[in-house]
């Protein structure tokens, strides 16, 4: 496939990335940017307009999720779709997802400039709250897009202060029903991600590309925990009920299973902890826990899961307090598409740069539309393989090398999709 040079404008790449950092409700160089929050909206405008300037139809659909279409010769054959997210959890890092939607941005920009039109049109796709941080599930908008989450379970969501999902999609403009979102098999020729690899492989290698073959299996539990508020002062040792006390076995028991499982390959983190009332003076009546388990094997991933359940009982019962444990979501692993594995392997070789094989412990959207098309993710180094922090970095060059390779890669896949 011939492709004329392609050449990314490093300096507009970096200043969109630093202007769409400053939509944030943190200070910096942290990034929170949760879902349908004003900084969101102002992020999801300076998005739409980079686009629109940039000559691309732009649509958003019921969930929120965006779509930035470059049409191609052949616009009613299934379109080659890329994207990431914008969303940030609190106190974040500013590369997280936008390297995946403004990379991609970046990557039409530069096949248009070097004279390449598609023949089958190209998408861009920034899917609504990727993070789990308001609603409790991750890839919110993915999991609508393919099926996975029905429209009625999204819709009764309910965020930290009870409001539903549906009642906030529509606050923040998202007209229509979600019954709408859903797309059909066949609706994309394949679908790629540009990342940042949130861990320490790549740059320990001094590898400049990974080329993702399957992404970690991802579950979340809810635990909510009763035991019986009262003065810290006045009420003795014996007689609590300290619900605080009781998560606090807990949540090391979610550490003792995930170190215990036999596999280096399993995480577990108690990433939220809210405690009721919350004040130095009054024992914890009520406790709220989200715990995150993954593994890139699924019946592993299961039996940590079950093993955390049953170590939840007995700390519980043996204090009196109450127990409730909701499994948020466990989703199976994805694999990538060989085709597309190998598209990303010879736009790297084309572009003479090493490319290694490689796992993603992250989830990303990929590992939903992945349910539906043909799926691969390209991957970047990050600085000592920190992510979800403040100092969360990957530099212009390794951001210039992963957009070359998506461009290409793109450009490949629209002109022979996988069969
Ligand atoms: O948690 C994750 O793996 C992703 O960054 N949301
Ligand atoms: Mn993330
Ligand atoms: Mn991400």
């Amino acid at each position: 496939m011939k492709i004329p040079p392609i050449h990314v404008d490093c300096a507009r790449l970096s200043a969109e990335l630093e202007e769409l950092a400053r939509f944030s409700d943190a200070e910096p160089p942290a990034v929170t940017r949760v879902l349908f929050t004003e900084s969101d909206l102002k992020a999801r405008a300076f998005l739409k307009g980079l686009f629109r300037e940039a000559g691309l139809i732009v649509r958003e659909d019921a969930a929120g999720n965006l779509f930035a279409r470059w049409p191609g010769a052949r616009p009613d054959e299934p379109a080659v779709a890329t994207g990431s997210h914008v969303d940030a959890i609190p106190f974040s890092g500013r590369y997280d997802g936008t390297v995946g939607v403004l990379g991609a941005l970046e990557a039409f920009r530069v096949l248009k400039a070097a004279g390449w039109s598609p023949q089958r049109s190209l998408e861009l796709i920034v899917f609504t709250s990727e993070e789990p941080t308001r609603f409790g599930i991750g890839c919110l908008g993915s999991r609508l897009l393919s099926g996975v989450l029905d429209s009625a379970a999204a819709a009764a969501l309910r965020d930290a202060d009870g409001c539903p999902f549906e009642a906030v999609r529509r606050q923040a403009g998202c007209t229509g029903s979600l019954d709408s979102v859903r797309l059909p098999v066949g609706h994309y020729a394949a679908f790629v991600e540009l990342h940042i690899e949130q861990g320490p492989l790549l740059e320990r290698e001094q590898v400049p590309i990974g080329v993702v073959t399957a992404i970690a299996a991802p579950a979340a539990l809810r635990v909510r925990l009763q035991g019986e508020g009262g003065h810290a002062g006045a009420v003795l040792m014996p007689q609590r009920k300290d619900a605080l006390c009781a998560a606090a076995e807990i949540i090391l028991a979610v550490e003792e299973a995930a170190r215990s499982s036999g596999s280096l390959d399993t995480v577990a983190t108690t990433g939220v902890c809210r405690v009721h009332p919350g004040a130095i003076n009054g024992i914890p009546s009520e406790v709220m826990l989200e715990i995150d388990v993954r593994d890139i094997d699924l019946g592993t991933r299961d039996r940590i899961v079950e093993r955390i359940r049953q170590a939840a009982e007995p700390p519980a019962s043996r204090r009196g307090v109450g127990l409730q444990m909701e499994l948020l979501y466990a989703d199976p692993p994805a694999r990538a598409n060989e085709a597309v594995v190998m598209a990303v392997t010879d736009a790297c070789s084309q572009l003479g740069l090493p490319c290694q094989r490689m796992i993603s412990r992250a989830y990303h959207d990929a590992l939903f539309m992945a349910r539906l098309y043909p799926m691969g993710m390209i991957f970047i180094p990050c600085k000592d393989g920190i992510s979800h922090r403040p100092d969360e970095y990957s530099s212009p060059e390794a951001i210039r090398r992963g957009v070359e390779v998506l461009a290409l890669t793109l450009a490949r896949l629209a002109e022979s999709p996988p069969a």
